[in-house]
């Protein structure tokens, strides 16, 4: 006979004033700071705005000054990154058919899973090279198109459109996409670097904690979801349905992609830097005039509609534009996400390592008590 459940097991009642971990305080760091409410993102000391020219190997040591073994200049990462790349490459042609009938970020996960956490030395640059080596093949071989080999001389964001294109890409376009980088490198403890940290915390190694950064990069909610924008832009079509397209996705109650931040409440800098960058792009068919129609037309309607709530537009409009401009395909996206947050992931974890405190926070039991618990068959 089955004892009567006094107590069953109550609904799960998620508090959403914790459930998300809004404004609790999980980690210090020196790397980079969030100011939802000033617009503002600092990496160590600069305000974002500052570092939209600085080359992206310049970031890198910026991030990694004083958590390395052995003090990096940006011109020896870059040659380090570039010796890098080629070893990458060299991992590649056999591996590279097991990602195919995967999406591209499922590849990119892939190919990092090879690397051993007791590769000798030097890791965080391994994993910072070998992003755009394996996520230019990847896109390569969608396109059934052969991986394009490294040229160790380039920087990192020029040998990048070099091993996509497989040709010498024009400067600005070099340029854009080394802004893009820059802009990505580091935001605070978004979920992929938090998730870095607490895989880096358990020792369990850089690879594998940069890896598990990919996985959390990999969902809608954070790195996944760029391609929407142009999606958008397409279903938009011309500008005489600019207004009418959107009046009616709002009245449908959807959300207008690439404008509004769960903690930008004034600008979303990260936008103003890339809106800069990609207007410097050739404008080819218009394109790029027509997304500034869009977002004009947007961020007036949302005024209009939500006048309580300061919906601005975020890093994820420009950043499909710009990335589109330079050649990347739609589904290739989050890949190049996550090669410009590889700069953050490897610092955080190098930042953690340091501080050696294992991750463990408490949960909050709200299950049965064993008294209240049924009990089986007497
Ligand atoms: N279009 C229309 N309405 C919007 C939008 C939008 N883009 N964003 C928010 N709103 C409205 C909501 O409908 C809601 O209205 P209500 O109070 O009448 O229900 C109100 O503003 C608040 O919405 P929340 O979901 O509480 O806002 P939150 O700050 O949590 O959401 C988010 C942030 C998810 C980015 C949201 O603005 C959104 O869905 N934007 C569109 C998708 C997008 O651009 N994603 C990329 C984000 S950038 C990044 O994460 C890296």
């Amino acid at each position: 006979m089955t004892k009567p459940t006094a107590n069953a097991t109550p609904a799960l009642a998620v508090d959403h004033t914790t459930a998300g971990l809004d404004n609790v305080v999980a980690a210090e760091t020196v790397l980079s700071h969030v100011d939802g409410m000033a617009g503002r993102l600092i990496l160590r000391g600069y305000d974002l705005d500052r570092l939209a020219d600085w080359s992206f190997e310049a970031v890198l040591a910026l991030l990694w000054r004083d958590l390395l073994p052995e003090a990096l200049d940006e011109s020896a990462i870059r040659v380090r990154l570039g010796a890098a790349r080629q070893r990458a490459f060299s991992l590649l042609t056999p591996l590279l058919p097991s990602t195919d009938g995967l999406s591209s970020v499922e590849a990119l996960r892939l190919l990092l899973s090879t690397l051993a956490d007791s590769e000798p030395d030097a890791h965080h640059i391994l994993a910072v090279a070998a992003v755009p080596v394996f996520a230019a093949a990847i896109a390569r071989r969608r396109r059934g198109e052969a991986a394009v080999t490294p040229d160790a001389r380039l920087g990192l964001a020029a040998d990048f459109l070099h091993m996509l294109h497989g040709a010498e890409v024009d400067a600005g376009k070099v340029r854009a996409l080394d802004t893009y980088l820059v802009t990505v490198a580091d935001h605070g403890l978004n979920a992929s670097t938090f998730t870095a940290r607490v895989i880096a915390s358990t020792k369990a190694g850089l690879f594998s904690s940069v890896i598990g950064g990919l996985c959390a990069l990999k969902g809608p909610l954070h790195g996944g979801a760029p391609g929407p924008v142009l999606d958008m832009l397409d279903a938009i079509g011309d500008q005489s349905r600019i207004r009418p397209w959107l009046v009616d996705a709002l009245g449908r109650g959807e959300r207008l992609m690439g404008f509004g931040h769960r903690i930008y409440r004034v600008r979303d800098p990260r936008a103003d830097v890339l809106k800069h960058a990609v207007a410097t792009l050739r404008d080819g068919g218009g394109r790029i005039r027509f997304a500034e129609a869009v977002e004009v037309e947007a961020l007036a309607l949302l005024a209009e509609k939500k006048p309580l709530r300061p919906l601005q537009t975020n890093v994820e409009f420009y950043t499909a534009l710009l990335l589109e401009a330079v050649g990347f395909p739609r589904d290739s996206f989050t890949n190049v996400f996550a090669a410009g947050r590889m700069a953050g992931w490897t610092a955080h974890v190098l930042e953690q390592e340091k501080t050696g405190r294992l991750i463990r926070p408490q949960s909050r039991y709200i299950g049965p008590q064993p008294d209240d618990a049924p009990v089986a068959a007497e």
